[in-house]
């Protein structure tokens, strides 16, 4: 139950790792997320040409790495070849792009737990093949790692929970359509992610009343949210956990 002033510490995930202060879904920034006091990160994952699961945004690695082509283009091997941290700053330089299983593994000796975001993108073959590669990697976690899933394609929610039943389920929108519950209800979700801007006191009291949890994202500055804390605000997803631990 989150307080009238802020969020819960296991209420605060950082988005993509600590991303405001290291290169993005790397092992460096959910190290860093943990350094800041962080329980929860983010990560987005996607495969690759070879079926291997890689934590990603994009559905290419031009922008996070210092390789450049399409995620369905490449395989475990070119990746393996590339620098996920000097676009960011060199100091980082020498970061890999980590695949799910190398990050479920630095999750457990960092202590965190993971919202595992499933991407889809166009070269992806296979829901079905999508959902149990991700299934393979998440129970593979140790016992200090919880584990969510969110998605904005609800066709993965709905082949994630028939798989893993138990697992909490987070809808991404950016805003909500007036018929959230119904669109929850058909995965089922309990959760709804949504973007911090499209966040009103009324949505939330129905979402309170209905027992829906709420998050908002992107949020970096503590001051947006304040005034939803107490109207029922679940959480937050962060680039700067640090901003919302106090
Ligand atoms: O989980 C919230 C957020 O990550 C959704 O958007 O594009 O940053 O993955 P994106
Ligand atoms: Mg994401």
């Amino acid at each position: 139950i989150p307080s009238d002033t802020g969020p819960t510490r296991d209420e605060v995930q950082a988005h993509r790792g600590a991303s405001a202060i290291a290169p993005e879904n790397t092992i460096a920034a959910f190290r860093a997320a943990a350094e800041q006091g962080a329980r929860w990160v983010e990560l987005d994952v996607a495969l690759l040409a070879d079926d291997t699961l890689v934590v990603i945004h994009d559905d290419s690695v031009d922008r996070t790495t210092s390789g450049m082509g399409s995620l369905g283009a490449l395989s475990h091997a070119d990746i393996a070849k590339l620098d996920a941290g000097a676009w960011f700053d060199t100091k980082y330089a020498g970061e890999r792009l980590p695949t799910l299983a190398e990050v479920i593994k630095a999750l457990g000796e960092f202590g965190l737990s993971a919202n595992v975001e499933i991407k889809q993108h166009k070269h992806h073959k296979s829901l079905d093949q999508l959902v149990r590669a991700v299934q393979a990697d998440i129970n593979k976690r140790g016992p200090n790692t919880q584990i969510m899933i969110s998605s904005f394609d609800p066709e993965a929610l709905k082949a994630m929970h028939a798989l893993e039943p138990d697992l909490e389920m987070a809808m991404l929108w950016g805003r909500p359509p007036e018929d959230w519950a119904e669109k929850l209800k058909a995965i089922p979700a309990t959760t709804i992610h949504m973007h911090y801007k499209a966040l009103s006191i009324g949505m939330l009291e129905e979402t309170s009343k209905s027992g829906i949890k709420v998050r908002a994202w992107t949020c970096n500055n503590p001051i947006e949210l304040v005034s939803f804390w107490g109207a029922g605000l679940t959480g937050v997803i962060t680039d700067n956990p640090k901003l919302f631990l106090g």
